[in-house]
């Protein structure tokens, strides 16, 4: 690829805004089994690494949940964001908003929340200490799997720890066939009132039908995935219109088979129908992309031009939920980099 391109890609800061914290690196899940001495079905690093093997959403998701069930302690939370810290680093992000889903991942094996928030406020301080330059916000996911009841009572819980750490937006993920957005309006009503923003994970492996039931009983602020909206061009125009970004994922629905390809992945359509979007990794331990990996992938197989580049880059800053604070840094860098 273009070396000027793979500079911008690689050196440009960027932001993030689709990333489950909750999806460990195979290594993590090692260190926490170890740790806390839970029987699992792996015995060495190697097994943990073969572990993470699957072919669709469900198979991904109860492979991520036993991995996930290793973490317990508030040590264990801190850890977590420490190793987001190291890779936001690594890989020049200066702004990531992390999804959690405490009911699907942690409230039901009785690790509390108090739990949780403290271990993520430590892992903040400590990456805050490291390194001067990034900004983690929180994103809590509700399970859709969940009644609408349990998630309005969790939405109540969840209020008094916005002290603690940066919670800004309210999501939904899990299982999304069979679980359609409208069963919990209320608790976005609910989260909308409290102030949050407003995502969730529709129009993956559901299509456009999934999105169209979400807008008409949510006003989501975002969409995450969103991908299958391309088959409809009503919805299309209307995502447009509405500039609701979709924050997609492409190694990851390659990996849960929603595209049997890169090829496939339909990034064109989606920028020609001026729909915004922007680029992610989803759960990077599990599908061997990071953001980075992922952007280079995207302009490589599209052949993207350095505009297209750099909108996908800019538009996680100008789309994010704590308002485009850091797209100067972005601008003063493309400035004094790119002869445009
Ligand atoms: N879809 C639904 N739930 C999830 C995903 C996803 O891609 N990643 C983590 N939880
Ligand atoms: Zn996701």
């Amino acid at each position: 690829m273009d070396s000027n391109l793979k500079k911008i890609i690689t050196e440009c800061p960027k932001a993030e805004l689709h990333y489950h914290i909750d999806c460990i690196s195979p290594e993590l899940f090692w260190k926490f089994s170890q740790r806390n001495g839970i029987e699992l079905p792996i015995k060495t690093l190697r097994d943990a690494i073969d572990f993470y093997n699957f072919q669709t959403l469900d198979e991904f998701l109860t492979i991520m949940l036993t991995a996930i069930s290793s973490i317990q302690t508030e040590n264990d939370f801190s850890d977590m964001v420490m190793d987001c810290a190291n890779d936001m680093v690594t890989q020049n992000i200066i702004y990531r908003e992390v999804m959690f889903d405490y009911t699907a991942c942690y409230g039901h094996r009785g690790v509390s929340l108090n739990t949780v928030i403290n271990g993520f406020a430590e892992g903040l301080k400590l990456a805050k200490k490291r390194y001067e330059n990034i900004d983690i916000r929180f994103i809590a996911n509700l399970d859709r799997t969940a009644s609408v009841i349990d998630n309005c009572n969790y939405i109540n819980k969840l209020i008094k720890f916005r002290e603690e750490i940066p919670l800004i937006a309210v999501g939904m993920d899990m299982q999304e066939i069979g679980h359609p957005a409208h069963k919990q309006a209320d608790a976005f009503a609910l989260a909308k009132e409290y102030g949050f923003k407003l995502t969730g994970h529709v129009g993956e492996v559901v299509g456009p039908e999934g999105i169209w039931d979400a807008l008409q009983s949510i006003p989501l602020d975002r969409i995450d995935h969103g991908v299958r909206a391309v088959e409809d061009d009503e919805l299309l125009k209307l995502l447009a219109e509405k500039q609701i970004l979709l924050t997609l994922c492409p190694a990851s629905n390659i990996s849960l088979g929603v595209y049997s390809s890169w090829w496939e992945f339909p990034i064109k359509k989606l920028m020609n129908s001026k729909v915004k979007v922007c680029i992610n990794s989803d759960d990077p331990p599990c599908f061997h992309y990071d953001l980075t990996g992922n952007l280079i992938k995207i302009a490589e197989t599209f052949d993207l031009s350095t505009s297209e580049v750099i909108e996908l880059i800019r538009n996680s800053f100008i789309f994010n939920f704590a308002g485009n604070e850091h797209l100067s840094n972005v601008d003063a860098w493309l400035d004094k980099n790119i002869a445009i």
